[in-house]
């Protein structure tokens, strides 16, 4: 209990006090060794999945069956901009800012699903979401600009990073995700998932409070079909 408090509140915390950590992210993204299941889960409930291929840079997971509570769209030119607006709308909803009053355990990941702008000057559009925890999935509560999705089977081939997510970082790690997937089957899949798209989305994942300073991991995903 006491873990899952000082999660959500320092996670708050930060979001409003706009810290930096500047020196931090250097020396996280140097010493961090990233190795699978990510640890954050050990203590706070993660959606399950299966890993049905571990590759050079990058695995696949699917996940059967996952229940998120996502915001509307949010308009940003900055990734960590628009995931503070839409954390904090998610941290009103657990808080029981909801039509049942409902406190709600937090989970981890935090997605930011990404949709970049066509142009160098446009905003991107942000769908920030949590996992429902498996006993509020039978009845998550309803609330005012929240949606609740149920994802069927969903595979997602996934690179993991460290440190502080900065703006910078974002495109840098997606674009090397693409290029260790590219030649691949994944990548065709891949393709064929988000070919109706103007510009391809993908996601940021990131699992830990702002104030652990090491072995921090977030993850890039672009979700597919098979
Ligand atoms: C997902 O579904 C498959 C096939 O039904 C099953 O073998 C596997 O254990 C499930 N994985 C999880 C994490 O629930």
């Amino acid at each position: 209990m006491a873990v899952f408090n000082l999660f959500k509140l320092s996670m708050l915390l930060t979001l409003l006090s706009d810290l930096k950590f500047g020196s931090q992210t250097q020396k996280q993204k140097e010493s961090v060794t990233l190795a699978g299941f990510p640890p954050q889960c050990n203590r706070i409930e993660c959606p399950t999945y299966d890993v049905v291929y571990s590759g050079d840079g990058y695995e696949i997971r699917v996940y059967n069956s996952s229940m998120w509570a996502t915001t509307s769209p949010i308009d940003d030119i900055s990734f960590v901009d628009g995931t503070r607006t839409g954390f904090l709308q998610l941290f009103n909803y657990i808080q029981g800012g909801n039509s049942y009053n409902q406190q709600i355990e937090m989970t981890a990941p935090v997605l930011t699903e990404i949709a970049p702008s066509d142009g160098p000057f446009c905003e991107s559009s942000f769908l920030v979401s949590f996992s429902v925890p498996k006993k509020n999935q039978a009845n998550p509560p309803p609330a005012t600009g929240i949606t609740i999705q149920k994802w069927g089977q969903t595979y997602v081939a996934v690179r993991q990073f460290g440190g502080f997510v900065a703006d910078s970082m974002v495109g840098v790690e997606a674009a090397a995700l693409s290029s260790s997937l590219s030649g691949t089957v994944w990548s065709d899949a891949i393709k064929k998932s988000h070919a109706g798209e103007i510009t391809t989305v993908y996601t940021v994942a990131q699992y830990n409070s702002p104030f652990e300073f090491d072995n921090r991991v977030n993850e890039i995903w672009f979700k597919f079909n098979m």
